[in-house]
């Protein structure tokens, strides 16, 4: 699709194929840069590992366009980190910092006619992943690799863009005790399409995970990070080996604190002092931060008295600051921002 047919004040989270991505190929030990490439698609064995063991990762961030006609993305070396260490977890050859920043600036730089323009809500997301491309046959790492990173716009996450959404407890479990929830493996998502499937079969927007090990705990979404805030007006957010270390929500620890003059609590939060907060939202790069009007647990409901019509006052003031470092209306922490154009 070409840039100037798009509507990008209603564009869906979804993917459009965009004219170039970038390519490297862990071959023999060592990684060999293709650089940009057309084809969207990708040909590989059927014994693959990614096919038969999901030997696979990725990561997510956004380009954004600022008020003053600049693109930027937000901290990718967090982003680089996080993927070196799910690699390392999965057994996977690890990326550079310098090859996924370099990946990442080299699409958004080829395809900037597809970086929503300031203003649109909407934004280029930037979608790194590893794959192994070599087939395998007893559980075993692939000897092959290929690491991509391709782009698409996109509007927001939750329809509706800044508008309460409603969760449900979920019966089942999103990571154990020592398993994979703290790393950005695909096998996370697999698990977690069924229960997300039927929470939004029965009208829930998504989602929220207690911890495995006792189901008193709560963890996060499938796909985002979660944080409360109390009647004091605290900014508090689980803490815990088994989520996934949200980019957003480090940085909103910081916003919090920093910006806001918050009090943070990083700490366990209980699924029975639920009731006892102001507000509650989720945070991460395609939730950006998302109010929650209310929580089912099982029947019981959590009705947060900021309510279903609009955000909190505190989200709200959340979402401005954090949007506003992103695009340039606020000043940002040093080496928060990194231009790209
Ligand atoms: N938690 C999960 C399970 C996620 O998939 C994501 C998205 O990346 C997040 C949290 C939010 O992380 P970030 O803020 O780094 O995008
Ligand atoms: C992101 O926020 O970038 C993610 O990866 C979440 C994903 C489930 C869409």
């Amino acid at each position: 699709m070409k840039p100037d047919a798009i509507d990008w004040s209603q564009l869906p989270f979804g993917y459009l194929p965009l004219p170039t991505r970038y390519e490297a190929r862990y071959i023999d030990g060592a990684w060999q840069e293709r650089g940009l490439v057309q084809e969207a698609e990708i040909v590989l064995s059927e014994s693959a590992a990614v096919f038969q063991y999901a030997q696979t990762c990725f990561e997510g961030l956004k380009a954004y366009a600022t008020a003053d006609g600049q693109v930027v993305i937000f901290r990718p070396e967090l982003n680089a980190q996080r993927m070196i260490d799910t690699c390392r977890r999965l057994v996977m050859p690890e990326i550079t910092v310098e090859m996924f920043i370099k990946g990442v600036e080299l699409v958004i730089r080829d395809n900037a006619a597809y970086v929503p323009p300031y203003g649109s809500g909407a934004q280029l997301y930037l979608r790194p992943f590893l794959m192994g491309s070599s087939p395998v046959l007893g559980v075993r790492p692939a000897d092959e690799y290929i690491f991509r990173v391709f782009g698409t716009p996109v509007g927001p996450y939750f329809k509706g863009g800044i508008k309460p959404i409603t969760l449900a407890v979920s019966e089942y479990d999103r990571a154990a005790p020592h398993g994979t929830g703290h790393v950005k493996g695909g096998l996370n998502y697999a698990m977690s399409l069924y229960p997300g499937y039927m929470a939004k079969q029965k009208g829930y927007a998504e989602n929220v995970y207690l911890d495995a090990l006792t189901n008193t705990k709560v963890e996060e979404t499938g796909g985002a990070n979660i944080f409360f805030i109390t009647n004091d007006g605290k900014f508090v957010t689980p803490k815990s080996p088994t989520i996934l270390p949200s980019v957003t929500r480090r940085s909103l620890v910081t916003v919090a604190a920093d910006y806001l003059g918050m009090v943070v609590e990083e700490r366990e939060v209980l699924l029975s002092e639920l009731s006892d907060f102001a507000e509650c939202g989720l945070c991460g790069t395609a939730a950006v931060v998302t109010p929650v009007g209310a929580i089912d647990n099982h029947g019981t409901w959590i009705n947060f008295p900021s309510g279903m019509e609009s955000p909190g006052a505190i989200c709200n003031q959340l979402y401005d600051t954090l949007t506003g470092i992103q695009m340039g209306r606020i000043s940002a922490p040093a080496g928060w921002i990194h231009r790209v154009i």
